[in-house]
């Protein structure tokens, strides 16, 4: 198989870090999937700044919507974020041209999500977004895949590792909220605008996405009741402690007699119970269902390395339908069929 061509939009922590990777990883990446992953264009907002990749043999474009639309490519990355205008123009003209997508924008997902897959199904091609939710987490391959057979009765969690950082570091080293929402900013953790992570609406995007997935709904945005963590003092986290509970950013969707009931708000929970033990920039994802009953997902939810991780599982899906490593075979796509072909011919 040829190799797969990349064009890559934004180069923030996300996607210079995801650029670096596929090029640090590029032997074991084309071992998993049988053929080699590239770069072949890329667009940012500054084109002279350094950024730990070699950019030779990629074709610059001062725009993402001109990259989405020109550029020789078999998939489009689009790690900008922000839910409208040439951001949403572009993944839309990527998907028109019959190219995958894989993107890390929950905004988007949020605002125009079913629009995208609709798009998408009607273009016979796919837009994919596990880094969208919970960073490294793989919260939507498990409810995509894993729980295929199963009815999810709730989704919950803590889907903001900047509020959970920032509360974090409140409660165990009583540092101040502003000089906290500082050092996650610095850390490569929050939005470009961080009222997006203080004020609930990055966690509500995620929930909103992991409903639509859970129950099948259409995506609504406004019938979620946002509140997020910028009124909460150390004085609210150490009277909480006091009376044995811990504060956390707590993301909600369950099923009700009266429809689906889905929040985003600050949360009292009793200090022993699992979640309250999920600290600093840790997200965690529970699920309910019928079969299952409850998991909880925890791990790194934003940062470059993580949110990487789950950015390029999607282009190695969108490689070619990576066959996972079973037991005593290699992770080589194409080997498990080769061999068997080879030993049907001795
Ligand atoms: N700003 C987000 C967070 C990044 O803090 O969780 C990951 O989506």
């Amino acid at each position: 198989k040829s190799e797969l061509r990349l064009g890559i939009a934004g180069l923030g922590t996300v996607g210079a870090n995801v650029a670096q990777l596929i090029e640090r990883k590029s032997d074991l990446l084309a071992e998993r999937v049988g053929r080699t992953i590239r770069v072949t264009a890329i667009s940012a907002r500054d084109r002279d700044r350094r950024r730990g990749f070699d950019t030779d043999g990629m074709a610059w474009f001062d725009d993402p919507l001109t990259l989405a639309r020109e550029a020789a490519i078999d998939a489009f990355v689009e790690l900008i974020g922000g839910s409208e205008g040439v951001v949403h123009e572009a993944v839309k003209a990527a998907l028109e041209r019959g190219i995958p997508v894989v993107t890390a924008n929950k905004a988007l997902l949020a605002h125009h999500g079913v629009e995208l897959a609709k798009l998408a199904a009607a273009n016979g091609t796919e837009i994919l977004f596990e880094a969208a939710v919970a960073g490294g987490i793989p919260a939507i391959k498990t409810m995509r895949e894993a729980l295929s057979a199963n009815e999810v009765n709730r989704v919950y969690g803590i889907l903001n590792g900047t509020c959970n950082y920032i509360l974090t570091r409140m409660e165990k080293e009583g540092i101040g909220f502003d000089a906290c929402l500082k050092d996650a900013q610095a850390l490569g953790y929050a939005e470009a605008d961080p009222t997006f992570d203080i004020g609930g609406y990055d966690a509500a995007h995620k929930l909103a996405i992991l409903t639509s997935l859970a129950f099948g709904t259409e995506i609504s945005l406004e019938s979620i009741f946002v509140e997020g963590i910028s009124r909460i003092t150390i004085a609210d986290i150490l009277a909480a402690s006091e009376l044995g509970y811990r504060i956390k950013l707590l993301a909600v969707a369950l099923r009700t007699d009266s429809g689906i009931e889905q929040r985003v708000h600050p949360a009292m929970i009793p200090a022993r119970s699992a979640l309250a033990q999920i600290d600093g920039v840790t997200n965690a994802v529970a699920i309910d269902s019928d079969l299952l009953g409850s998991i909880l997902l925890a791990g790194p939810g934003a940062g470059g390395a993580a949110t990487s991780s789950a950015v390029l599982s999607d282009i190695m899906d969108v490689a070619g339908g990576f066959v996972p490593p079973t037991l005593g075979v290699p992770p080589a796509r194409l080997q498990p069929y080769q061999r068997a072909r080879m030993r049907a011919h001795e």
